[in-house]
């Protein structure tokens, strides 16, 4: 739509005399003079979210909700009030509250508010991040924001995690459909008790978790003809606990994590080529993402891309308590904890086990890590926690190691397990690595003769690439060894 100047500023006159709505082309603000009906939207200011009323699947209930303005697939990624639909009827409208809150009115009352603390003078504010913000104009700062308020979809600048100053906490829940915007049965929350982490949930319940978080920088992911950088960033301080991402240098790039109705966490970016979402990751991704599987210092593995096998950490130094696993491992040597008489083991490439019981310092060289380790008698393992790099951090853990996968034929991370000094180097086995798919390249990461691979690891706890990129590459390697040289992973954990 091309509008003359003059035919802009009479509209835009009229409007304000006769309506005080917004009439005007696209507004990304909501002021005292200026409000929101049912047939208008906010668009941000470069065109790439809309705000407004939707009726899913044309429903009779419609919903103030937020989706991508530039793309042909409506794709809501926040609703505000998914618990309380409005019906067809009558008009509502979206504007500022006497208590400087936004709120959605009808005829009669106000059906829905942001939760604010009273402010005199408030705008609301739609950004091109996908945020809605209110803010309080005499001291300019922001009283609520819809980033606080997730939905079932993690945008990119958007936190999932604690805020402990606010006693806030960002976690997605899915929608109960794909029409019905519903709180649903999946929710995908971070695990604070000891080191983060992401749980999916099914009605409360924990069915899969994903790996302990750390600071990733992921570059050369090509999803259609693009070639992204994804970048984790992981916040552990006092105040707050959080996890979010942003794809580095692409403010024209769309993406978005979504927790989908059917409990499947999608990692997704918009190809404009095919106009469609493309999920480049999801999890859980195979049945060794089911949690604790195969029980204490028991480990899965994927045989034949589908079917699972469960076995000891070690065939050397643990026996299964059951022939079924059911019991998991125990050590075949138990740990007496007199000094000197235990050392550890390095197992490589594996899905870290549950954190639920650990501690950690993220400045903590490995070094100490293993001296703090071995000062205490519940200390099972250590490892890095990699928040400020490789090989730096300090995680230890108190309890058996449970949910163990090992990640093929690359990936995952080193773990030194606790073991009595008599198992050590005992067995046929004195790299230690024993009948792990052991892989003593991967390990020494830092010698420049070796096999070099980048692992790439968007997500934590979300197994990254697409198999058919993990097996086209896995041919690859076998046909041809210079092709590894350079290959470029996501790993999934
Ligand atoms: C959406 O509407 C179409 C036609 O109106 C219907 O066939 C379809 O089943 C609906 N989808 C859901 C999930 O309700
Ligand atoms: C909207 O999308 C089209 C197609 O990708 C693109 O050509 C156009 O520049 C976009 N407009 C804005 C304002 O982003
Ligand atoms: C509000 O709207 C509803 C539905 O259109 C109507 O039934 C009701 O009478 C209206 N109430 C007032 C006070 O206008
Ligand atoms: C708003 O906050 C109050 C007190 O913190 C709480 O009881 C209420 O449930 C909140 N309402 C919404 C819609 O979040
Ligand atoms: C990407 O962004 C980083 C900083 O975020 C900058 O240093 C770098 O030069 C940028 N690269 C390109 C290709 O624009
Ligand atoms: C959820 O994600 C999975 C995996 O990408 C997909 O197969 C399924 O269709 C999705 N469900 C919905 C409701 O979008
Ligand atoms: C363990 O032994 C080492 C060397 O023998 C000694 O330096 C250290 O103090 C001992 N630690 C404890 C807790 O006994
Ligand atoms: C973490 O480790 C660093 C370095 O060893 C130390 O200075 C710091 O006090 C430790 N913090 C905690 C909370 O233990
Ligand atoms: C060992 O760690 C446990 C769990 O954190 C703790 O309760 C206990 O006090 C520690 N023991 C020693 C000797 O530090």
């Amino acid at each position: 739509m091309k509008f003359s100047m003059e035919g802009v500023v009479i509209h835009l006159l009229f409007c304000f005399l006769f309506f005080h709505k917004i009439c005007a082309a696209e507004l990304d603000i909501i002021s005292d003079s200026q409000f929101l009906t049912d047939g208008d939207t906010l668009v941000s200011q470069t065109r790439i979210f809309e705000l407004g009323f939707f009726r899913p699947n044309n429903s009779e209930n419609r919903y103030l909700g937020m989706w991508f303005k530039n793309i042909s697939v409506r794709t809501v990624v926040w609703v505000a009030n998914r618990d309380h639909p409005l019906p067809a009827t009558p008009q509502l409208v979206v504007k500022i509250t006497d208590s400087g809150a936004l709120g959605i009115f009808n005829n009669i009352s106000i059906i829905w508010s942001s939760n604010t603390t009273s402010s005199q003078k408030a705008t609301a504010k739609l950004l091109d991040t996908g945020n809605l913000v209110v803010t309080d104009e005499l001291f300019g700062t922001i009283i609520w924001q819809s980033f606080d308020y997730p939905t079932d979809t993690l945008l990119p600048g958007m936190k999932l995690g604690k805020d402990y100053s606010r006693g806030m906490e960002w976690h997605l829940s899915s929608w109960k459909s794909s029409q019905d915007p519903a709180r649903g049965a999946f929710a995908w929350q971070a695990d604070t008790l000891g080191y983060p982490y992401f749980e999916l949930k099914d009605t409360g319940v924990v069915k899969h978790r994903g790996g302990p978080w750390r600071n990733e920088r992921f570059s050369g992911i090509s999803i259609g003809r693009m070639i992204l950088t994804f970048v984790i960033d992981v916040v552990i301080i006092d105040t707050e606990v959080s996890y979010s991402y942003y794809i580095e240098n692409s403010t024209s790039i769309l993406s978005k994590l979504t927790m989908n109705s059917s409990g499947v966490l999608e990692s997704m970016v918009w190809v404009e080529e095919i106009k469609k979402w493309q999920t480049f990751l999801s999890f859980p991704r195979d049945t060794c993402d089911t949690y604790n599987v195969c029980g204490a210092y028991g480990r899965c593995t994927i045989v034949n891309l589908v079917e699972k096998s469960c076995a000891c950490l070690d065939q050397y130094r643990f026996v299964p308590k059951d022939d079924d696993f059911s019991g998991g491992c125990v050590r075949r040597t138990p740990l007496d904890c007199k000094n000197g008489s235990e050392g550890f083991i390095k197992y490589s490439n594996i899905k870290l086990p549950d954190t639920k019981r650990t501690w950690f310092n993220t400045s903590m060289s490995l070094e100490n890590c293993a001296e703090k380790c071995l000062q205490n008698c519940s200390c099972m393992a250590y490892a890095d926690t990699q928040i400020r790099g490789e090989g730096t951090g300090c995680l230890i853990w108190f309890n058996d190691l449970i949910d163990i996968k090992v990640l093929v034929p690359v990936g995952g991370r080193d773990i030194f397990v606790r073991i009595a000094s008599s198992e050590i180097g005992s067995s046929s086995d004195p790299a230690g690595a024993s009948d792990l798919p052991s892989d003593p390249t991967a390990a020494k990461k830092n010698d420049g003769s070796k096999i070099k691979i980048i692992l790439l690891t968007v997500f934590p706890g979300i197994l990254l690439i697409g198999f058919s990129i993990l097996l086209l590459w896995y041919a690859r390697m076998k046909k041809n060894n210079a092709v590894q040289k350079n290959a470029n992973f996501i790993e999934l954990l």
